[in-house]
């Protein structure tokens, strides 16, 4: 399928060789690198911060994203446009304890592409005040915070509202599914309109990550 951009989670990579692992991938096919970030507070997970980003920056020129799921992301931002991304998505939740609007300013002042998340349980009408000030939309098709998780077949209705969204408004957010995505949950996202996707398992966890990535954008 043309004009799907595949972004693999490195969540999901070896990283006793990560370095390898982000040219793998950058060879194979990938659009850019999605990176998630957990603190601990906000998912309870940890993974890795702004210098394992500054190592994956060295390794490609493909755009490298940075998912916050984090607390106080404002704080963070000119850590992560330091180390090299081009694209920060922060999440709407309260409990993410940031002034979303503010953040999403101060990431776009940084140049970087500003991005906006919703977990499973939070309404489209959340974001909606907010769609005029973002690059891509990210919604979430599992509980963040865990690689491996099974797709929520459910979120779909939110990728349909976005896609109609762009089309009422003018507007041209990417419109990103992340969680659970596999050949088969890749195509049901893109029929509904998503035109971005984040698969972490479905690619590292494969033997030809060519192939897997060939396999999401329809084969
Ligand atoms: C979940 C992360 C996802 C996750 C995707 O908290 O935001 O990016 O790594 O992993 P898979 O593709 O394995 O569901
Ligand atoms: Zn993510």
């Amino acid at each position: 399928m043309s004009g799907i951009i595949i972004a693999p989670s490195i969540l999901a990579a070896d990283f006793s060789k990560l370095a390898q692992e982000v040219r793998d991938v950058a060879d194979a096919g990938a659009d850019r690198i999605h990176c998630d970030i957990m603190d601990g507070h906000f998912v309870d997970n940890i993974s890795f911060g702004p210098a394992i980003v500054g190592f994956v920056r060295k390794e490609t020129n493909l755009s490298l994203e940075a998912h916050l799921m984090i607390e106080h992301a404002d704080h963070y931002v000119p850590r992560f446009v330091e180390a090299g991304v081009s694209c920060i998505t922060v999440h709407i939740e309260p409990e993410a304890k940031h002034d979303v609007t503010n953040t999403l300013k101060q990431i776009r002042d940084c140049g970087c592409r500003a991005g906006l998340s919703l977990n499973p349980a939070t309404p489209f009408s959340a974001v909606e005040p907010l769609l005029d000030r973002i690059d891509l939309l990210l919604v979430m098709t599992v509980q963040p915070g865990f690689g491996g998780q099974a797709f929520r077949a459910e979120m779909m209705e939110k990728v349909q509202r976005a896609a109609a969204w762009n089309k009422t408004y003018g507007t041209k957010f990417d419109i990103e599914v992340d969680g659970g995505i596999n050949p088969g949950t890749a195509r049901q996202a893109i029929e509904n309109g998503a035109n971005a996707l984040v698969a972490g398992t479905s690619i590292f966890h494969t033997e030809d990550y060519s192939k897997a990535i060939r396999a999401l954008r329809g084969g």
